[in-house]
């Protein structure tokens, strides 16, 4: 029998869930709150040339269930970043790993990403973006961590405001891990604390 996400949320009891010290938000929770995004988008995106651009690795969960709530034409690429290392990280230098497929040129272009932190990324992306003379760019983030900001950057779509804790889930990552929980959790402080 296949179990349902009840069930399934038991068994992730049992498993790495012990590592999360609370939920912040349920699957349920984003689960409607993207709905609410996607009419949001459907609506303020009608009749445009939308290119939906995720930003790799943690956009993925958002990005495939968003683009699920949108009722219109879309396109949908991908582009993989990284910071140059811990320690520079604060300098907003970041390195294009994977870039798009396609021109950008005259789209409405729309960037979804699992978190806005410090800013830095998307503040990257923007300036690269702008470059390459898009119609329009706007930011959507499922979530906004406003206290953890170095430059001044306002997404303009949020799922949810987040505290500034170590979250994990639905994307969000500690060392690779926890990207598959279907919530978003704030990570235990011995785990991080132990293996640093
Ligand atoms: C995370 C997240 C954002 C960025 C936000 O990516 O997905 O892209 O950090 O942080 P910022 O606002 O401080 O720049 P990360 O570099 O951890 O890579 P990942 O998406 O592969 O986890």
């Amino acid at each position: 029998m296949i179990p349902t996400h009840m069930q399934l949320d038991t068994l992730w009891d049992k498993g790495i869930r012990r590592d999360i010290a609370r939920i912040l938000f349920t699957r349920t929770q984003i689960h409607e709150r993207t709905i609410e995004l996607g009419q949001q988008l459907t609506q303020d995106y009608a009749n445009s040339n939308l290119l939906v651009v995720g930003i790799l690795n943690g956009s993925f969960p958002f990005i495939a269930d968003l683009v699920r709530t949108m009722n219109m034409p879309l396109d949908i690429d991908f582009m993989a970043v990284s910071s140059y290392g811990e320690r520079t990280k604060s300098s907003g230098v970041v390195r294009t790993l994977k870039d798009l497929n396609q021109s950008i040129a005259h789209r409405d272009v729309l960037l979804v990403e699992d978190i806005v932190d410090t800013g830095l990324t998307v503040n990257y992306l923007l300036e690269n973006l702008h470059t390459r003379k898009p119609n329009s760019i706007k930011v959507c983030t499922l979530l906004d961590k406003r206290e953890a900001r170095l430059v001044p950057l306002q997404a303009d779509y949020v799922g949810f405001s987040c505290p500034n804790e170590f979250v994990v889930g639905y994307g969000l990552d500690y060392r690779g891990f926890y990207r598959n929980l279907p919530f978003v959790g704030v990570l235990k402080p011995e785990i991080y604390q132990t293996q640093a």
